[in-house]
């Protein structure tokens, strides 16, 4: 395992204290593209920044390529590249010089460190902005200069924490496309995110991360498939009295794995879409049957099920 995380807490000192990461035993095998799923306030930028050595943690210890980060926080740096979640290039460096002065600080010699800075021009497309300062780039060339800098030594692991906040849909599609290319170069990247459209399409495996807990993890398609269900109908009901035998009635149709009486009416996973609607529509009608959607499993879904909340409130 690349990255290695045990019994991880970090309790933040304050009245009340605020534990951000309640005890995180977390494996990251090498070479893919991990994922940490969770809403605003789960714990995901602690938790980076507990592996980058950023922050002490209370208890625990991350390991990475074997390194204990809090032991020997400067050699574990080696083998770690980090995007934070803001922009941290230096505005008074030119881009060039930017990338430049990272290679020399991880020990390159001038002629190294001019020639890795000319190649990561090139690999992420910015040649023809070397000369420019930080503040004149777009958002998305910002970002793509954020990883080129990361990665300019060689990292084994590169963290990313919310790569694609406040990116347009067009540069975040750039940015998939880049993080894809470093997987191709055999770089394990773990990165953050609230956008479950994000970690499916991304990730080969995701974690989901709430309250500073870990809840699931797997790869998207398992963590779908965890349902049991293939399709997934929101009712929207108008009377809510005698709730709990419509649950049941409903649980009873053919092909139905489980039912959830939610604040405005029910949720009924099943396990194909085939003639349900009309058993759905009639077992529902006397209690003032609104709206049904009909929805795929999806890592939202799988959230919602495992914490009676929605990812986006
Ligand atoms: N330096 C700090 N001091 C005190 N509390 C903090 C500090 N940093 C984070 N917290 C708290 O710890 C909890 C976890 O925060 P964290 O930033 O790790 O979450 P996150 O998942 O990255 O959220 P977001 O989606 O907003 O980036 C939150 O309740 C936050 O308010
Ligand atoms: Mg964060």
């Amino acid at each position: 395992m690349i990255v290695s995380l045990e019994s991880l807490v970090k309790v933040y000192a304050g009245k009340p204290p605020i534990t951000a990461v309640g005890g995180i035993d977390l494996r990251v095998p090498q070479g893919g593209i991990f994922g940490l799923l969770g809403p605003n306030g789960a714990g995901k930028t602690t938790t980076i920044s507990i592996c980058t050595t950023r922050v002490l943690p209370t208890s625990g210890s991350v390991h990475i390529a074997g390194v204990d980060v809090v032991r020997h926080p400067a050699l574990a740096r080696r083998n770690i590249g980090v995007v934070p979640q803001y922009n941290t290039l230096d505005r008074s460096l030119t881009v060039f010089e930017n990338l430049f002065y990272h290679c020399r600080y991880f020990g390159m010699s001038t002629q190294a460190a001019r020639e890795r800075s000319q190649k990561l021009l090139e690999q992420f497309r910015l040649s023809e902005r070397a000369d420019a300062r930080p503040f004149a780039l777009s958002g998305g060339l910002a970002q793509r200069l954020l990883i080129a800098r990361a990665i300019a030594h060689h990292p084994a692991v590169l963290f990313l924490d919310e790569p694609s906040a406040g990116l347009d849909p067009q540069s975040r599609i750039a940015m998939w496309e880049a993080v894809r290319g470093l997987r191709d170069e055999g770089i394990t990247v773990l990165l953050t995110t609230h956008y479950m459209e994000e970690a499916d399409a991304l990730c080969d495996r995701v974690a989901i991360i709430d309250h500073g807990k870990i809840l699931v993890e797997d790869t998207p398609e398992n963590l779908k498939h965890s349902l049991g269900a293939k399709t997934i109908y929101v009712l929207d009901l108008s009377r809510s009295e005698g709730i709990d035998a419509l649950t049941a009635s409903v649980r009873a149709l053919p092909g139905i794995s489980s039912v959830e009486a939610t604040p405005s009416g029910l949720r009924v996973y099943a396990q194909s879409a085939d003639g349900l609607l009309p058993a759905l529509v009639q077992t529902t009608q006397h209690h003032g049957l609104r709206d049904i959607s009909i929805q795929e499993p999806t890592l939202e879904t799988v959230f919602i099920h495992l914490t009676g909340r929605d990812l986006r409130e």
